[in-house]
């Protein structure tokens, strides 16, 4: 979709957007149209029963006066409502409203509403970002040949406002960052015949050109580094494993390192331990966190950030073979720390153990936030709405709950204690790599802890959130890209001088 920005000037012709405030509240372009159709709004908003409020929309088709024109009003609330994040809703809401009148193009009216929390330009631009975050559509696979495509939203909104230029502006300095979205629900969404570590790994390689440095480490190296917990996850697969390191150097000699690490399972049977076959076929989001880290850092550096970000995916499929680890292997990670393997499905925290070692060990980073769709007993927790936070370090939790409001990605603090620490320990080796039946995303976070050194961490289970059922504001079904968005405001607000 085209997005565009123009001082404003009324059109005779086309789809015409007008926003409606509380209590049918028209602004003073609708206005003029109003008088120029004597009356048309007016007498279809009391008729429609039309408030103002957030979600409601009414089309009025060729009105007398205008009759080239059709218009369609939708409901912004109340202003003092109105700030950016509201804003986004709109643009969302009127990307599916124009769909739903089948316009293939729109013109949207944007003036300032007395009382709202954001001024014009900031307002078009977040209307803007939000029918872009809207517009995602996987659609790779649809050949047309049995369903049409689904109803399909406009190819182009022209956004009018004064101010436009600052809109212009302001919009363009998000725009890598939807990218960011969209590589990431483009990944997280592709079936795992396709995904395998190498194609993932791939995938990766294309950053080069927004300038990331991308080193890809094949099972040889890894072997080398002592990797074996996260190369025994791999080991049942035909498909050779793999760890992406991705640096973005924005930030110049002296500034702090950030780190991602993203566990990237291409596909989880849950090994040995296999997982029964109803709904198995969504673990191919089961690499949802190095998702993440790779949308993180297409737009950090799409949008030129001035810092210095590392990202780190690791990145296996854990099939059930003739070659699989059994329940009972014990394996020695990276670290030295050995770990008996209780449960071959409990297989991303192995992966993480080695990527979490490697990653402060080579980097010295400043701090360490990882990304997993790591527990099922993290949406028993939270449900589909929360991903659940771990920190070793307050200030770190407060600054990702923080960026995570800006941006409107809702992540909970969870506890982290002694108590369930002890509950990974093992006679046979230094942890086994699942604990008792309750308190599941917990102790799959001790343990993560385990292989940090001490390093100020940040751990999200995205389990629950990596992928929706159901449609939220922003987003259409399927694939969220969680986390992008939140990332790049946190590398905005604490790491860009
Ligand atoms: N990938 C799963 C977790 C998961 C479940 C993600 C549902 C998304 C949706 C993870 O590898 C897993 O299998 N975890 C087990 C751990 C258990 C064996 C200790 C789980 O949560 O059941
Ligand atoms: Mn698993
Ligand atoms: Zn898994």
């Amino acid at each position: 979709m085209k997005i565009a920005f123009a001082e404003p000037k009324l059109p005779t012709s086309g789809l015409l957007v007008f926003l409606v405030g509380a209590e049918a509240q028209l602004g003073a372009a609708a206005k003029s149209v109003d008088k120029a159709t004597k009356g048309a709004l007016t007498r279809a908003l009391k008729a429609g029963n039309f408030a103002g409020k957030k979600g409601e929309n009414l089309s009025i088709l060729a009105p007398q006066g205008r009759e080239k024109t059709t218009i369609l009003l939708v409901g912004a609330g109340e202003a003092k409502d109105l700030d950016a994040l509201r804003a986004q809703e709109i643009g969302s809401q009127i990307y599916k409203a124009v769909g739903g009148v089948s316009g293939k193009s729109a013109i949207v009216s944007v003036e300032a509403a007395r009382g709202a929390k954001v001024r014009a330009p900031r307002l078009a631009a977040n209307i803007a970002i939000g029918a872009r975050l809207r517009s995602y559509r996987y659609d790779k696979y649809l050949t047309g040949a049995v369903n049409g495509g689904g109803s399909r939203g406009p190819n182009r909104l022209q956004i009018m406002v004064k101010g436009a230029a600052d809109a212009r502006k302001r919009y363009g300095q998000f725009a890598p960052v939807a990218d960011g979205v969209d590589l990431a629900r483009d990944l997280v969404s592709e079936p795992s015949n396709v995904k395998s570590p190498k194609w993932m790994a791939a995938q990766c390689r294309k950053l080069t050109k927004l300038g990331v440095k991308v080193e890809v480490l094949g099972e040889a190296q890894m072997r080398k580094l002592r990797m074996n917990a996260l190369l025994a996850v791999g080991q049942g697969s035909v498909r050779e494993s793999q760890l992406v390191v991705m640096r973005w150097n924005g930030g110049g000699r002296n500034a702090k390192t950030v780190s991602f690490i993203g566990k990237g399972v291409t596909f989880d049977t849950g090994g040995i331990s296999i997982k029964p076959a109803g709904g198995m076929e969504d673990m191919i989001w089961d690499m949802g966190g190095a998702g993440t880290v790779i949308g993180a850092m297409a737009a950090i550096a799409g949008r030129k950030a001035k810092a210095n970000v590392v990202g780190v995916v690791g990145l296996v499929e854990n099939m059930p073979d003739g070659n699989a680890q059994r329940p009972g292997d014990i394996v020695t990670s990276m670290s030295g720390q050995t770990i008996e393997v209780i449960n071959t499905d409990a297989e991303g925290r192995l992966v993480l153990a080695d990527a979490l070692w490697y990653t402060q060990k080579r980097f010295k980073p400043d701090v360490m936030i990882d990304f997993a769709t790591l527990t099922g007993a993290i949406m028993v927790a939270l449900g589909r709405e929360y991903a659940g936070l771990y920190a070793s370090d307050n200030g770190l939790a407060e600054r990702l709950v923080s960026s995570g409001q800006t941006v409107g990605e809702k992540i909970w603090r969870m506890p982290l204690d002694n108590a369930y620490d002890k509950q990974i320990n093992t006679p046979r080796a230094d942890m086994k790599n699942v604990g008792p039946r309750w308190g599941g995303s917990i102790t799959a976070a001790q343990f993560l802890q385990r292989f940090t050194n001490d390093v100020p961490w940040a751990h999200l289970d995205i389990a629950g959130v990596a992928w929706s059922d159901k449609e939220l504001p922003l987003m259409a079904r399927g694939a969220s890209g969680f986390a992008v968005r939140t990332l790049d405001r946190f590398v905005c607000e604490n790491y860009e001088s």
